[in-house]
């Protein structure tokens, strides 16, 4: 048998139909490789979330360093996180909700959801949200004597590019912050990307959240008040070039303070102390 007998037994490789088929093969062999990676990862992915979560509310409540994942006295994230009680709120009424399966509950995902969440109007609507949820989480952290020290809530709202996800740290009695934290957010670096500067975040420590009138009235300013005036208390410096990122950061905290917010809730702690 000659060599050009033998090349034509064999299959033609220069043919469509190969061509075509092995293009296929070559894309269902790599999807079944993405798909079993994707299926295999997903609970380490899960645990990675909820490890990422408690980190940002130990960040934001000053008991993580901002530059470490590991505490100064070695202890783990799953020991120092519970420390915090977790209660379901519903926000409307600031009810805490008892026998609420707090671990499986997402309140961002509810928000999805029009059976566990509400419309908010554009008026209501500061934080650029569409959906609020009914329910959300908070966790507080109490002292030696039982006393709640801490209390963090979740927060997100519209920046420029994207909604920014966070935790916001109160003191006990909710009448001053205790830190700022964004996991997530779409702003540029180096202008509305430096609300994770741990510099500006600093600033976070003590700003006071509530006017006389019981009002959120906490305010990001190109120029503050004189230090020691009573306006100088609401404030926080802006970031520079990112008025729309600034507008958005105020605008969330103080939607999350509100009364379509925590603030039904934070209300009871602040006239219960
Ligand atoms: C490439 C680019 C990225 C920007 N990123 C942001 C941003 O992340 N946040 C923001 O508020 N403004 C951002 N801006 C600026 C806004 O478009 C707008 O000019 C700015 O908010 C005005 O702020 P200023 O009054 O402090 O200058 C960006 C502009 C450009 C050209």
């Amino acid at each position: 048998m000659s060599d050009s007998d033998k090349g034509e037994s064999k299959i033609n490789k220069d043919s469509l139909g190969y061509i075509v088929f092995m293009a296929v093969a070559v894309c269902l062999v790599c999807s079944i490789i993405v798909s079993t990676a994707a299926v295999a990862l997903k609970p380490q992915q899960q645990i990675n979330k909820a490890l990422d979560i408690k980190q940002n509310i130990l960040r934001a409540a000053g008991l993580l360093p901002e530059d470490s994942n590991k505490s100064p006295d070695g202890r783990s994230i799953d020991d120092l996180f519970s420390q915090f009680e977790v209660l379901a709120v519903e926000l409307d009424t600031g009810k805490v909700l008892s026998d609420y399966a707090v671990a499986d509950y997402d309140p961002i995902k509810a928000a999805r959801d029009p059976a566990l969440s509400r419309n908010l109007t554009g008026d209501e609507d500061v934080a650029v949200l569409g959906r609020r949820e009914n329910v959300s989480l908070v966790y507080l952290l109490a002292n030696e004597a039982g006393q709640t020290e801490k209390v963090v809530i979740p927060v997100r709202g519209y920046g420029l590019w994207g909604t920014l996800y966070g935790y916001l740290a109160l003191s006990g009695d909710a009448s001053s912050t205790l830190g700022l934290g964004f996991y997530d957010q779409k702003e540029t670096p180096g202008l509305g990307g430096e609300v994770v500067n741990p510099k500006w975040k600093a600033q976070w420590a003590g700003v006071k959240v509530y006017d006389e009138s019981g009002t959120p009235s906490v305010a990001l300013v190109k120029s503050r008040s004189a230090s020691g005036s009573p306006a100088a208390e609401y404030e926080v410096d802006a970031l520079s070039g990112a008025t729309l990122t600034t507008r958005g950061v105020e605008n969330l905290v103080n939607f999350w303070t509100g009364e379509l917010g925590f603030g039904p809730y934070l209300n009871k702690l602040r006239t219960s102390s």
